[in-house]
């Protein structure tokens, strides 16, 4: 009874502030989101069954991006259009409530993660339920309806669809076997899918906005790098529990965001790029000794988005302000040089191939049409290759003289895909699969005769090359299919794919 007549209290007090900011003075956002809001978004605003609405997670979309969503909804999903129900003023308070810090800082600690945790276990299963190669099948991550499709790679017809967290992004990361496949998304949930028996098996929110995950090289743990908070969790890869979360913070306690976590399987260890410290972490995954030692690398500025040598004895980095990179040498923890690279060097999707009897790397950029091409026996520049425009991504594999990239970010050439002679460093061939559309991130199949591009767009496809001849094989069609990633190509670490 008393705490009905609560709840009574808090409608009238609701409808109060809602009429009185009508009438009289801007709108109370807060007052609004809980009455409007809160239901899908959680009250707290980490989420529920619509996405969580925090700064950091929503970065991309801003402030006019959230008002749009807000005022004309997101078709074929449960966000309606609220402009019936809400003036004008009322959804920009709102767009510029949920795109601003939460009055109190948001707790996501270990009770939390591990309250989260839902476990499906399976039952045991002695192989796949289809008779396809489950080494070289394509997890694809369709972003715009958030659904992931398994393809076999030999004939490329879908097996299996299933919907997604919101928002999965950072690359999915395969178990050594290739049969479990791990997902983060960008409000922080961790899925472990079967693909054999094609299930969910565990999830768990590791945080509340994370930046992708990386699996130990014995396959046993999961790290997941958090923007919100700033901790680096570690989970054990076989139910997701939590093993360990680090606090991180420089030497001097500053708090620091984790901007990725990347395997280094010569290594055995975790390697951590900070967002805001001027430091490397590399965390041990050895069974032996004690679990989890830190070594903290030293730098002299942060560095964020990784390329590894192909030995994992040196890490390019990217200087935040997008001009050039350094070069960290992990034994000894030196700078050991540093290389002008003018257009925002997009070095996580950098990968490496022999030339002339030395190992290169190449990476594309987000701000300029070239791929730079770097010698990693001395970190000199020997390449710059124009390409119609920025893009994102760079592919190949050990099977192919060619390397692909897109030029998803220029307004004129975005339906463009360059095909590039890995020992000439030429530009032999451009590809318009889609024109007008959005066409990025090529992966080969597990022979390297086979490459599939992706039209990013809510109508896209998923369009596979027949490798040598650059005719179309096969089109599929997927919503938005941000990434593609074959089996056996990620658990043998091709150098013609990122990991
Ligand atoms: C019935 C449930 C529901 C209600 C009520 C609701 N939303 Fe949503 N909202 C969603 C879902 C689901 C999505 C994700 C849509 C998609 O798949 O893109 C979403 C997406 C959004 C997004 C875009 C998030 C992103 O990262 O792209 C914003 C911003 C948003 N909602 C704000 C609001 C605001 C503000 C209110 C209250 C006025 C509200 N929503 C009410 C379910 C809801």
């Amino acid at each position: 009874m008393q705490r009905r007549s609560r709840m009574l209290e808090n409608c009238v007090g609701l409808i109060f502030a809602l009429t009185f900011s009508a009438a009289h003075a801007a709108p109370d956002a807060a007052a609004l989101y809980q009455a409007h809001c809160a239901a899908c978004h959680g009250s707290d605003r980490f989420g529920a069954i619509g996405p969580a609405l925090l700064p950091d997670n929503l970065g991309r979309l801003g402030k006019a991006g959230a008002q749009a969503v807000i005022r004309d909804g997101r078709a074929g999903t449960k966000m309606r259009a609220f402009k019936s129900a809400l003036d004008d003023d009322s959804i920009k308070a709102l767009a510029a409530y949920v795109t601003a810090p939460p009055a109190t800082a948001p707790v996501w600690g270990r009770a939390q993660i591990e309250a989260s945790r839902v476990l499906t276990p399976e039952p045991a299963a002695t192989k796949p339920v289809y008779s396809a190669d489950p080494l070289n099948l394509f997890v694809v991550v369709e972003g715009g309806d958030h659904h992931v499709s398994i393809v076999d790679g030999d004939s490329f017809a879908p097996l299996y669809r299933f919907a997604s967290r919101f928002a999965l992004h950072g690359g999915p990361k395969f178990t050594p076997d290739g049969r479990y496949v791990f997902f983060s998304s960008r409000d922080g949930w961790v899925t472990k899918f079967d693909l054999w028996t094609l299930k969910v098996t565990a999830e768990i929110r590791a945080g509340l906005n994370s930046r992708n995950i990386a699996l130990s090289k014995d396959g046993r743990h999961v790290a997941v790098a958090n923007y919100l908070p700033d901790t680096l969790v570690i989970l054990s890869s076989v139910d997701l529990s939590v093993e360990k979360i680090l606090d991180v913070a420089d030497r001097n306690g500053k708090a620091s965001r984790v901007s990725a976590v990347y395997q280094a399987p010569p290594r055995d260890s975790f390697v951590v790029a900070l967002k805001d410290a001027p430091e490397i972490w590399e965390i041990s995954t050895a069974a032996q000794g004690e679990p989890f030692t830190l070594r903290r690398i030293a730098l002299t500025t942060p560095l964020d988005d990784f390329f590894f040598d192909p030995a994992y004895l040196h890490v390019l980095g990217a200087h935040q302000a997008g001009d050039k990179a350094i070069v960290v040498d992990l034994d000894s923890g030196e700078e050991v040089a540093t290389l002008p690279l003018p257009g925002m060097p997009h070095l996580g999707s950098g990968i490496s191939w022999t030339r002339d009897g030395h190992v290169v790397m190449a990476t594309p950029h987000l701000k300029d049409g070239r791929i730079s091409v770097i010698d990693t026996t001395d970190w000199k520049l020997i390449a710059e290759i124009p390409t119609p425009g920025p893009g994102y991504f760079l592919r190949s594999h050990d099977n192919t003289p060619y390397a692909w990239a897109d030029s998803s970010l220029s307004p004129q050439h975005r339906d463009e895909i360059s095909i590039i002679d890995k020992q000439s460093l030429t530009l032999v061939r451009t590809l318009k699969p889609a024109p007008g559309k959005a066409t990025a991130h090529v992966e080969f199949d597990r022979s390297g005769k086979h490459a599939l591009v992706s039209v990013m767009e809510k109508d896209g496809a998923l369009i596979v090359y027949d490798a040598v001849t650059f005719q179309e094989i096969k089109r599929l069609p997927m919503s938005k299919p941000i990434g593609k990633y074959n089996v056996y190509n990620k658990i043998t670490f091709s150098q013609g794919t990122s990991h």
